[in-house]
């Protein structure tokens, strides 16, 4: 067992500080790139302060002959892009690092931390298994900030994209001050849980309810009668998980790929499924899908609208009011103070969003 107080001491002498509180900063998209593929890579620039977080992919996805040209890639363009990672730029840089125990994640790490670790904000941690994982990842990261004299610690982030790691999702939360959130990884989750399922996220035709029968003349159950059916979420039972873990350990909860890119409508839907759960944003693994995580992953001026309303009639807080014809009380004005908190902190960060709340004041 580990001491609560040591939690918040260094893993390697010379180490910074471990955080005590992880900032809520805008994350509401993380497009992914893949930093080998010079396409890709010269439009990043461009893209600072567009998108709350750039991420470089080095894992799946990234051919195995391109994996160094990944990593020299990200290096490159860290150093070489304005605004980007770091506390102050307006765009955060992340890093999905190979699995732990791939060939490639030890220079990976050993790689980046000292030639970019001032300006890494997170470092994504794929099929994460249990506590053991992160133990590992934070300690090593203590280590190597130490060497490289950094002052500010990068953070981890987890991927659930294993069964084991859905059963072991609180103590991944809690494995170390460093945690930031977790993202649900449905493709690789898929495989590892044996679903029967093809696709990278989203949902399934197979996957679904359907109303009962009706009686017919002789009182007997019509099975061959039209009948509506709903598809259900396949998701849902792990993005609930993940919400609820992230929730007890103050960290950020993620919904991950969504590989139909042409199907922005399910793409959005999804999105909102994984927004009204808790979650703070989504993977955009193509631009168009930015602008759908910046919109649903944002308070709505109804919301808001609303939420103010409520703050302003429920005065000291306490005891209930009628708004109309709804009642209002100390429960409800609580899920009215985190969308308003929200709104706050996302418009702090985007002057566009920031507009659109204070133009509510004026209506
Ligand atoms: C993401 O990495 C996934 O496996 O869905
Ligand atoms: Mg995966």
């Amino acid at each position: 067992m580990r001491s609560a107080k040591d939690f918040f001491r260094p893993l390697a002498v010379g180490a910074p500080m471990p955080p005590t509180e992880i900032p809520a900063r805008p994350s509401r998209a993380i497009h992914f790139f893949d930093p080998s593929n010079e396409k890709m890579a010269a439009k990043i620039p461009q893209m600072v302060g567009t998108v709350d977080a750039l991420l470089g992919n080095l894992e799946d996805a990234v051919k195995a002959d391109n994996k160094v040209s990944a990593r020299e890639g990200l290096i490159r363009i860290a150093r070489d892009t304005p605004g980007l990672g770091g506390d102050s730029g307006p765009t955060q840089l992340w890093t999905r690092i190979n699995a732990l125990d791939s060939p490639w994640v030890l220079d990976d790490l050993t790689t980046l931390v000292p030639e970019i670790g001032e300006r890494l904000d997170v470092i994504m941690v794929p099929k994460v298994q249990g506590a053991e994982d992160i133990h590992y990842v934070d300690r090593i990261l203590a280590q190597l900030e130490a060497k490289a004299g950094l002052t500010r610690p990068i953070l981890v982030h987890a991927i659930l994209e294993t069964a084991r790691g859905v059963v072991n999702v609180e103590e991944i939360c809690g494995a170390s001050p460093r945690m930031q959130g977790l993202s649900l990884g449905p493709a690789d989750l898929a495989a590892d849980r044996r679903m029967k399922t093809t696709r990278v996220g989203g949902g399934h035709p197979g996957y679904l309810v359907r109303e009962d029968p009706p009686t017919g003349e002789d009182g007997v159950a019509d099975i061959g009668a039209a009948r509506t059916s709903y598809q259900q979420d396949l998701w849902h039972y792990t993005i609930a998980r993940m919400v609820d873990a992230c929730a007890m350990h103050g960290i950020f909860p993620y919904y991950g790929p969504f590989g139909d890119i042409a199907d922005t409508v399910a793409c959005e839907d999804q999105f909102r499924n994984a927004f009204l759960l808790g979650c703070v944003g989504a993977w955009s693994l193509h631009p168009k899908q930015i602008e759908i995580a910046n919109r649903v992953f944002s308070p709505s001026v109804e919301d808001i609208r609303h939420a103010r309303r409520v703050v302003a009639a429920m005065g000291d807080g306490t005891g209930a009011v009628m708004l109309d014809g709804k009642m209002e009380d100390d429960a409800s004005l609580k899920q009215c103070l985190v969308l308003v908190a929200l709104a706050e902190q996302l418009a702090a960060a985007d002057p566009v969003l920031k507009a659109t709340y204070d133009a509510i004041e004026a209506d």
